[in-house]
Formats: structure tokens, sequence, C-alpha cells
């Protein structure tokens, strides 16, 4: 695997593969890796005949400098776990190298970019499409893969790549979950043993959500219900069935300093 940090050095090490006409799948990521990223990697290796994988801490995206000051970082440690994933390129830039003196360019996603997630972070997903369309074109992937887990950046990604035409597929990879149900995400480290013991209210309430919508009853009324016990110990910031496709009911909450989300499609069993 070859760490690459400049946009000049990942065109000429992709010029080749890309004249043999070989497939070239992105992994789009902030670092820190999990088994999360493993799946997506390894269903990007499955798929492709290179497998790039960015790994850039996108400061834009972070709501407050001090979310953005505790994010989780290990370049050498990631580099090791993307190796042995089978990744064949690390592009792992600097902030000046993707963001130089006079940027002054934004995609915006428009309506879907303003609620749940984005009702709750302005120009969060703003920064996410502008970095991910940067991505796209340095990269020019014929595939690039999504975790479920950011169901809304998903949808936001698949609007951004239909609405301009961008030639890069987009997969998404089911959530990986912890054996106690919690969702794989780089904060789960923030959590204290106290306080993961609150979290797993959430994936609770989800499954229970889901399954009162198969019986035909309300699923955010369902998941309140759950997450109602929990409150003082945990802040609930939006319980919603958010109309993606597939339709998918989404929540966030807040443990000690932590926001979690996750997600579950309405129709999963
Ligand atoms: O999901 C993430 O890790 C980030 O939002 C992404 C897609 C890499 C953009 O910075």
């Amino acid at each position: 695997m070859r760490t690459v940090r400049t946009v000049a050095e990942m065109r000429e090490a992709l010029a080749r593969p890309r004249r043999r006409g070989e497939r070239i799948g992105l992994v789009p990521t902030m670092g820190a890796f999990h088994d999360g990223h493993r799946a997506l990697m390894r269903a990007a290796r499955e798929a492709s005949d290179v497998v790039v994988v960015s790994l850039f801490v996108n400061p834009s995206q972070f709501t407050t400098a001090d979310d953005l000051n505790r994010y989780p970082r290990g370049e050498a440690k990631d580099a090791v776990a993307a190796e042995a994933a089978g990744v064949d390129l690390l592009f792992a830039p600097s902030v000046e190298e993707l963001y130089p003196d006079g940027f002054d360019t934004s995609v915006d996603p428009g309506e879907l970019a303003t609620v749940l997630e984005g009702a709750s972070r302005p120009g969060h997903f703003r920064a996410v499409a502008t970095v991910c369309t940067k991505l796209f074109s340095i990269v020019q992937p014929q595939l690039a893969w999504f975790g479920q887990k950011d169901a809304q950046q998903l949808a936001v990604i698949r609007g951004v790549v239909g609405d301009l035409n961008l030639p890069v597929e987009i997969v998404a990879v089911p959530t990986v979950r912890d054996r106690d149900g919690l969702a794989l995400s780089s904060r789960n480290a923030f959590l204290s043993a106290a306080e993961r013991d609150v979290a797993l209210a959430l994936p609770r309430a989800l499954r229970a959500g889901v399954e009162a919508h198969r019986n035909g009853d309300d699923p955010v009324v369902a998941a309140r219900r759950i997450l109602e016990p929990a409150e003082g110990d945990l802040t609930v910031e939006y319980v919603q069935v958010a109309h993606f496709d597939p339709p998918t009911l989404a929540a966030a909450v807040r443990v000690g300093t932590t926001r979690l989300i996750d997600n579950i499609p309405l129709g999963a069993h």
C-alpha cells in the first residue's frame, strides 16, 4: 500500500490503471478505523482492481472547534489497518492541499441537507458534499462506498451525484454493530462504560420502532417509549421517520458530551 498526500501524486498513481481500463473504487473516510470501515474496504476490495481509501478529517463539516479537536486521529494505526484490508492507495492530504488559500467554492445539497442532522448541524452536509465532490473529482472512481450508518449522508451524496451527473456509482454498506447492538462509530470511544450502557437505549428504541411499524403502530411513539426512561442520562435530539429510499427510522441522542446517531430502515427484519 502506498500513502499519497497530494492531488498531483494521486492523479499520477492512478494514470496507468485508468489507461488500462482498471476499475477504481473509493472509500472516503475520516480515519479512526473500526470494523465498519473494514466492511467498506472489504466491499471495495471485492469489486475493484484498485482500492483507494481517503483519510481526511474534514474541518468544515464539524460544527464546533471542540468536536473537531477531539475527533480521534491515528494515521499510523489506520495505515496498518488499511494495508491489512488490501487497500492499494491511502490518500491522506493536508488541509492546505484540499483547501488552499483562496478556496471559495461549495456544493449545496439543497433541502435534504436542512432536516434531521442538517437541522442540528447547519452547514454540515454542504461541507460533506463539497469534500466528497472534490474526492470524486481527484480520484475519479467508478464506484464509491458509504455506510448505511450515516443514512442521511448517503442520501445527500446520492442526490449530489444524480443532480450533478457525476460518473460514480454509490454503493451502500449495512451498518456494522457491536454484539450489544451499538452501531460502530469513531465517537463510541468517548463513552465511559456507564454511558455506553445508557447509549444502548438508542438501538433498542430503533428496533422497537421498526417492530411497531411492522405491527401497524407508530414507530416514533414506540421508539420514544424506550428512550424516555433513559432521559436525564440521555438527551433525545430527534426521532423521526426519514423519507429516504427506503424510509428509515432515524434518531440522534446525546449521552454525556457524546452525540450519537443511528437508524434502521423501516422494512428491516
Ligand atoms: O462519513 C465520513 O467519514 C465523512 O463524512 C466523509 C464521507 C469521509 C466526508 O468527509
